[in-house]
This record gives C-alpha cells, sequence and structure tokens, in this order.
C-alpha cells in the first residue's frame, strides 16, 4: 500500500506555496495558537531519566507493548517516531513545534489530546507545562534516543526519608503517639509493617496486591473509618506502591 502521506491531498494546496511545505499531510496549526505552547527547556534534558519514565507514566498504557491505540506504539525508538495519519511525524528532531506527540499533549489538536481526557482519575491527567517544557527541550536539542531496549532506571524508594516524609504529612495527628487510632502507628518502620490492632498487618513487602494499605490510601477500603482522611494523592500512592514492590524497607 501506498503511504498516505505521501499524497498530501487537496488541503495542502494553500502550502504548496511554501517552499518547505513538507510531505506529509499535516493540518497546519496557527501561529498564535503554537506561541501558547509552554517553552522548550533550555538546560540539557536526559532522556533516560527524564524523558522515557513520563512516556512509560502517561503514555505506554495504550501505546505500549500491550496497547497500540492509533497504531502507535512508542516504548521502541522506531515506534515513537513513527510519521502519524494525519498530524505528521510523532517526534522530528529539533523541532518540537512540528512533533505531533507536543501538539497533542499540548491540546493544540482537535479531539487529541493526548493522554485522552476521561480514563480514571489519576491515569489521564494531562501533561503539565512543565512536562511539556521537558519534551520540547529534549526534542528541540535533538531528541536523542539510543537505539535498542532501553534499561529501565528504577528510583528507590525508601521509608526514610520518602515513605515517612509521606506519611508523617498525612497521617501523624492520627497515627503517632500513645494514642494511635486503631494502634497504628507510621512513627517507625517497624511499627508501619506491624499494622493495627484490627487490621493486622497491612504491607505484604514485595507484594503491592496483598498489601491492604494501597486499598486504604486508594479511598476504597470500605470498613475504614473517616475514608475522607485516609485517601492521599495518587503521585503518593503510586510512591507508596513502589515503596512496596521494592521490598518496603
Ligand atoms: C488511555 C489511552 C491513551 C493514552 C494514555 C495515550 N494515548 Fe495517544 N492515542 C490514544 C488513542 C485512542 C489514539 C487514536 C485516536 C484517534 O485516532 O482518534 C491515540 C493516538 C495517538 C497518536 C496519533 C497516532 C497516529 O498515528 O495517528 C499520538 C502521536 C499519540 N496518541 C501520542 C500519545 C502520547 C505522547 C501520550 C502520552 C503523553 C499518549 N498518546 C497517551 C489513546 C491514548
Ligand atoms: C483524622 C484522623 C485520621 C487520619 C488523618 C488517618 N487515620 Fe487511619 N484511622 C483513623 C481512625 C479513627 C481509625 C479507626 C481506628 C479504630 O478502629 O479504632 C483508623 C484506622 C486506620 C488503620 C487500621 C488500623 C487497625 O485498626 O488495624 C490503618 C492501617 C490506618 N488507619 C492507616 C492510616 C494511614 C496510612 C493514614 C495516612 C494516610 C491514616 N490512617 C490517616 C483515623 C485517621
Amino acid at each position: 500500500m501506498i503511504p498516505r502521506w505521501r499524497f498530501p491531498g487537496l488541503r495542502m494546496l494553500p502550502c504548496l506555496a511554501e517552499l518547505a511545505a513538507p510531505l506529509w499531510s499535516q493540518v497546519p496549526i496557527p501561529a498564535a495558537e503554537l506561541a501558547k505552547l509552554p517553552p522548550p527547556l533550555t538546560r540539557p534534558v536526559d532522556f533516560k531519566t527524564e524523558v522515557y519514565p513520563l512516556f512509560k507514566a502517561a503514555c505506554f498504557k495504550c501505546h505500549g507493548a500491550e496497547k497500540q491505540k492509533g497504531k502507535y506504539r512508542m516504548d521502541t525508538r522506531e515506534g515513537a517516531f513513527k510519521v502519524t495519519g494525519d498530524h505528521g511525524p510523532a517526534i522530528q528532531a529539533g523541532k518540537s513545534t512540528q512533533s505531533a506527540v507536543i501538539l497533542m499533549a499540548a491540546g493544540l489538536i482537535d479531539e487529541m489530546l493526548m493522554p485522552p481526557p476521561g480514563g480514571k482519575p489519576g491515569e489521564s491527567d494531562p501533561l503539565t507545562r512543565e512536562q511539556i517544557s521537558l519534551l520540547r527541550g529534549w526534542i528541540d536539542q535533538g531528541a536523542n534516543w539510543p537505539d535498542g531496549p532501553i534499561a529501565e532506571v528504577i528510583t528507590p524508594v525508601r521509608f526514610d526519608p520518602d515513605i515517612r516524609k509521606l506519611l508523617s504529612e498525612a497521617c501523624a495527628r492520627c497515627h503517632s503517639g500513645a494514642s494511635a487510632e486503631g494502634g497504628f502507628s507510621m512513627e517507625s518502620l517497624e511499627r508501619v509493617l506491624a499494622g493495627g490492632k484490627s487490621y493486622g498487618k497491612v504491607v505484604a513487602p514485595g507484594d503491592p496486591k496483598k498489601s491492604s494499605l494501597l486499598t486504604i490510601l486508594a479511598g476504597k477500603d470500605e470498613d475504614i473509618p473517616k475514608p475522607e482522611s485516609h485517601r492521599i494523592a495518587d503521585k503518593g500512592l503510586k510512591q507508596v506502591e513502589e515503596w512496596i514492590r521494592q521490598g518496603a524497607k
């Protein structure tokens, strides 16, 4: 089959006057819209530790090894740089304002906000301006993406200081000192692992699925008193989950 982008079609006619007209059929975005994009970061952006983890968290659920929505797969270099159906190259090295991933993440293409809205809370949050600046910086700096599989960079999450800080803010007022509610205290790793009087252990090190703490913090435990005091923001929830996955140390 002849790829569609070789035949730009009638709507490209106004652009043919410009010598720089691209070969693919890319719906042009008005300059005034492009001007609203968050500016690219000027400091060097690192692909492995900054860009790949962001794509992984925000996009791979639908564009990874398991699902390729819109026939787009972005966990490999080859897939990520594809020329999209209607909006030009997904990633164009050196040209962030002509890269569909930026235009879509910023909501500049009708009905193509990525990630799409309307998923579960926390799963489809739009990228922040800072994240778009980061991605623009990376693309404008050449969109470096080494060949081959990307070795995962896992940031260790430990009780000290990460989880202690989180639980101090969210739980200490009811779960520390002599009057810790339900006998559950967040004051030390040992106490958190010991659990509470009626729930018993709420953390199964290495096994997030068996850790009822995550159900409680997600606001999904129907028996906990004051459920609203127990629900924490999604970012914190993910951190606690990662901490448990890494062995709850
Ligand atoms: C919840 C699922 C979901 C998530 C998460 C998601 N997408 Fe999509 N994406 C889609 C769907 C569905 C389509 C096809 C939409 C259509 O064609 O109408 C699509 C299409 C695209 C396309 C166009 C592909 C083509 O060839 O036309 C690009 C580029 C894209 N997404 C980028 C991203 C980026 C970048 C992210 C992360 C910031 C992301 N998507 C996150 C569901 C998702
Ligand atoms: C406003 C006070 C309050 C806050 C804040 C709070 N809790 Fe609770 N928590 C309670 C009460 C009340 C109970 C029920 C105690 C009982 O049954 O005697 C409880 C019970 C629990 C239990 C079950 C203990 C048992 O009985 O086995 C766990 C685990 C727990 N909370 C964890 C947390 C965590 C983690 C946080 C922080 C994200 C938190 N709680 C925040 C008041 C609070």
